[in-house]
């Protein structure tokens, strides 16, 4: 099947930065959020940055001005009956994930395939929302998605080979490095690195750190590009406790608790960068 038009669900940081690569990449972008104010703040995160690839000399303006107009904003889920392909990358919350599964399922094409960028969510409980199972993938991409070279693609119980080889050949259009995991909640990227940070978030918790002090021993002690605290700021707070909540009762294992503090910060409405505050204070 050939793959013209691309859908995204959700303007948000993630969604734009697909619908961004996406667009790029030659496809035509169906990008959808709820309301007319986000979906025109999503659309013009991504004027902004290829306008900045422009100013480095990245991209011709002809070749911006040619991806913006592929880019179709819309706030109606059926403009999707247009799409061959749609990632969702609504908020990291099963409800919402489930109506739109639902929903998309009601309004694209017999053919279309359907893709979750979920952080942790199995696939299948999603897939089992639509009469598609076989249709249905995980396609999760890294923040930021125009720089993040990985797309980890999950594969369901039910996913067809056909559905993972059209993801699979998706993300290599996009210039990004394709990853296999199979379907367990967190899957490999966020089984391995929300721990990580969910212990960080301990340690300043119990006092063993200030939050300077805990990034600077993982940014220079172990090179990793920024600290656990800096980057739970840049994935969002909300979006940590969300995916610690899914290991956490996905396992049934009481090692993956999200960290006390982290709940008190959301409960706070300090989501991290987004909201300007989190476990650092943004402008
Ligand atoms: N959007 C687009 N481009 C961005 C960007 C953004 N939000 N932030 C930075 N960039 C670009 C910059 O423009 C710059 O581009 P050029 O090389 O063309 O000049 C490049 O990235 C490097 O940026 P900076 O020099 O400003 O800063 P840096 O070298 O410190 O890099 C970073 C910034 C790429 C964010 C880097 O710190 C990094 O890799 N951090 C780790 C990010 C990470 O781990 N992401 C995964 C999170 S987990 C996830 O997303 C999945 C999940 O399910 C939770």
């Amino acid at each position: 099947m050939e793959i013209k038009t691309f859908g995204v669900v959700g303007a948000g940081q993630m969604g734009a930065g697909i619908a961004q690569v996406a667009a790029v990449s030659g496809l035509n972008v169906i990008m959808h959020d709820i309301d007319e104010q986000l979906v025109q703040k999503g659309f013009k995160n991504i004027t902004r940055l290829l306008e900045k690839s422009v100013d480095k000399g990245k991209m011709s303006p002809g070749d911006k001005d040619a991806a913006l107009a592929r880019i179709k904003a819309t706030t109606r889920l059926q403009d999707m009956e247009a799409a061959d392909y749609v990632v969702e990358a609504a908020s990291e919350r099963q409800d919402i994930k489930f109506a739109i599964f639902r929903d998309l399922d009601s309004f694209c094409p017999a053919h279309a395939i359907l893709a979750s960028n979920t952080s942790s969510i199995p696939i299948g409980r999603i897939a089992a929302q639509t009469k598609r199972q076989d249709k249905v993938a995980g396609m999760h991409f890294m923040n930021p998605v125009p720089v993040m070279k990985l797309v980890e693609v999950i594969r369901g119980l039910a996913t067809s080979d056909d559905t993972f080889r059209a993801t699979w050949d998706l993300a290599l259009r996009f210039g990004k490095t394709p990853a296999e995991a199979n379907d367990y909640p967190g899957f490999i990227s966020n089984r391995v690195l929300m721990p990580m940070i969910n212990e960080a978030i301990y340690c300043l918790y119990h006092g063993v750190g200030t939050r300077e002090d805990i990034d600077t021993v993982m940014k220079l002690g172990m090179n990793h590009p920024m600290g656990p605290l800096a980057l739970a700021d840049l994935i969002g707070l909300d979006t940590c406790l969300a995916i610690m909540e899914t290991l956490y009762h996905g396992f049934s294992d009481s090692k993956y608790r999200p960290c006390p503090l982290l709940r008190r910060y959301v409960e706070t409405g300090w989501l991290g960068r987004k909201t300007g505050r989190g476990f650092y204070e943004y402008s």
